[in-house]
């Protein structure tokens, strides 16, 4: 009897296990099959993602290179539309000769009377800082790099070759060679059209009167002294003539 209720419990005990084991596989089973769709969603949106990226990135690109070709076809309607500016005809007087010239309206003077040969007239800064460009325009010391070369049209213009000639000095250049007022003399053409002005509208000018009728001029060389005493001993000449 004892065996057989002890074959009995055994067999009670294997049912038990099986059922048991059948219960945990089915609990795997579950679990792998939700794991597959949760991968399978991931994937999904992953997908609907990148998708959803590519259709920005293509409608982006579209959006550029029309940007891109309206851009292109303006400059090139522009570029058509250009043409050179006109020139203008304008006549004046230099050093006393007669000038005509025909001049495009955006050529300042400076490079107008550079072109046409008066080279005298010098380029420093070409923006009204270093007075290396001065010239008398109807009796008035100009920076020809601040005007416009139409601008110029029926006036009477003066160089330093005006001034006076290599054989027949200005009291003022002969000053300047005379006590070092030049040294490169780059800045001595606009500077002895500067000194003019001043003596032509005050012939016997303070030290002081002449540092501010020199003051647009620039000199990198002599210090102005020199400059200053040579526009002095000219003016002194010039009284007793
Ligand atoms: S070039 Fe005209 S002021 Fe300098
Ligand atoms: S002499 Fe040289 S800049 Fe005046």
């Amino acid at each position: 009897m004892a065996a057989a209720t002890r074959k009995k419990s055994k067999a009670k005990k294997k049912a038990a296990t099986k059922k048991k084991s059948a219960r945990k596989s089915a609990a795997k089973k579950k679990t792998t099959k939700k794991a597959v769709k949760k991968k399978v969603t991931k994937k999904k949106t992953a997908k609907k993602k990148t998708s959803k990226k590519k259709v920005a990135k293509k409608k982006t690109t579209k959006k550029k290179s029309a940007s891109k070709s309206r851009r292109k076809s303006a400059s090139a309607s522009k570029a058509a539309a250009y043409s050179p500016p006109a020139k203008l005809s304008i006549s004046f007087t230099v050093n006393g000769a007669q000038v005509e010239t025909d001049v495009p309206a955006h050529t300042s003077l400076l490079y107008l009377l550079r072109d046409l040969g008066f080279t005298e007239v010098k380029n420093g800064c070409e923006a009204g800082d270093c007075g290396a460009c001065t010239i008398m325009l109807d009796g008035l010391a100009v920076n020809a790099c601040c005007m416009l070369g139409v601008q110029a049209n029926g006036s009477e213009l003066e160089t330093v070759k005006g001034i006076g000639t290599v054989d027949n000095l200005h009291p003022i250049q002969e000053k300047f060679i005379e006590l070092g007022g030049i040294q490169c003399g780059f800045c001595t053409p606009g500077m002895i059209v500067a000194a003019k002005a001043l003596l032509d509208a005050n012939p016997s000018p303070t030290r002081e009167e002449i540092k501010v009728g020199i003051s647009g001029n620039l000199c990198r060389c002599t210090g102005y002294v020199k400059i200053i005493d040579s526009i002095e001993a000219a003016a002194a000449e010039m009284a007793t003539k």
